[in-house]
């Protein structure tokens, strides 16, 4: 690892709003910081934390918990959480894969997606953050009626979302694909944009948005 990349690494292990997957105590510390919250919203892929502190900043009565497997990302992330002397956000370094392990059942109110990895390729289907075995483990942690909200620059990755939605009975589709700018300008989904909602925009894309809620009788 390079020297400053180890550097930001060692920041976030320091800091207070930090956690990390392998230390055990942190783990714990974690547990207990998220059973002090009736609300509990996640970031699943939160990079350096734009939306989970937007979020945060905007709703004082959730806590707002970004996860992601790059430490040094969520380093910067702390650092802001940390000079806004916010006291409803925490970053959780760990594999999204992982992440029903780690966050007690039916716990979580809300999973935002920003921008996640397209795998475009056919073959690497599976490791899209919206594939079946990922929403299912998703559904674990999800309270009855929480939501699984999508925001993205592929509308291969939003229409592949939609076809999973559908096929998980679980699931039901609340916004259908979407342009972003379309909704009104007080939806959450519009309420920041990332470092990667910038990069595309600048680009000329269209930012798709798309959400789902989890329903107990799927006859619903
Ligand atoms: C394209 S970036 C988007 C970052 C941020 N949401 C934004 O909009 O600026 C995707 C992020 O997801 C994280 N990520 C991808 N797959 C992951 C996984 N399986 N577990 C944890 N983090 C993951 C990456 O480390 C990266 O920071």
């Amino acid at each position: 690892m390079a020297r400053s990349k180890q550097k930001k690494f060692a920041d976030f292990d320091k800091s207070k709003y930090a956690f990390d997957y392998k230390n055990e105590t942190q783990l714990k510390l974690l547990k207990e910081a998220l059973a002090k919250w009736d609300s509990v919203v996640v970031e699943l892929g939160c990079g350096k934390g734009a939306y989970t502190i937007a979020l945060a900043e905007k709703n004082q009565d959730g806590l707002f918990l970004g996860v992601d497997i790059q430490g040094e990302r969520l380093a910067f992330a702390c650092k802001v959480a940390e000079d806004k002397k916010l006291s409803n956000c925490r970053f959780f370094r760990a594999p999204i894969q992982r992440i029903d392990e780690f966050l007690e059942p039916s716990s979580i109110d809300s999973i935002w997606l920003t921008f996640p990895d397209p795998f475009p390729r056919l073959r690497q289907a599976k490791r899209r953050l919206t594939s079946l075995g990922l929403l299912q483990k998703y559904k674990e942690i999800l309270e009855n009626e929480g939501i699984i909200h999508l925001k993205t620059d592929s509308f291969e990755l939003a229409n592949f979302t939609k076809e999973q939605i559908d096929k998980a009975n679980y699931l039901k589709a609340i916004t259908d694909i979407c342009n972003v700018d379309s909704l009104p300008p007080d939806h959450e989904a519009r309420l920041v944009q990332t470092d990667f909602e910038k990069k595309h925009r600048s680009k000329g894309a269209t930012i798709y948005y798309l959400s789902a809620r989890l329903i107990e009788d799927p006859a619903q």
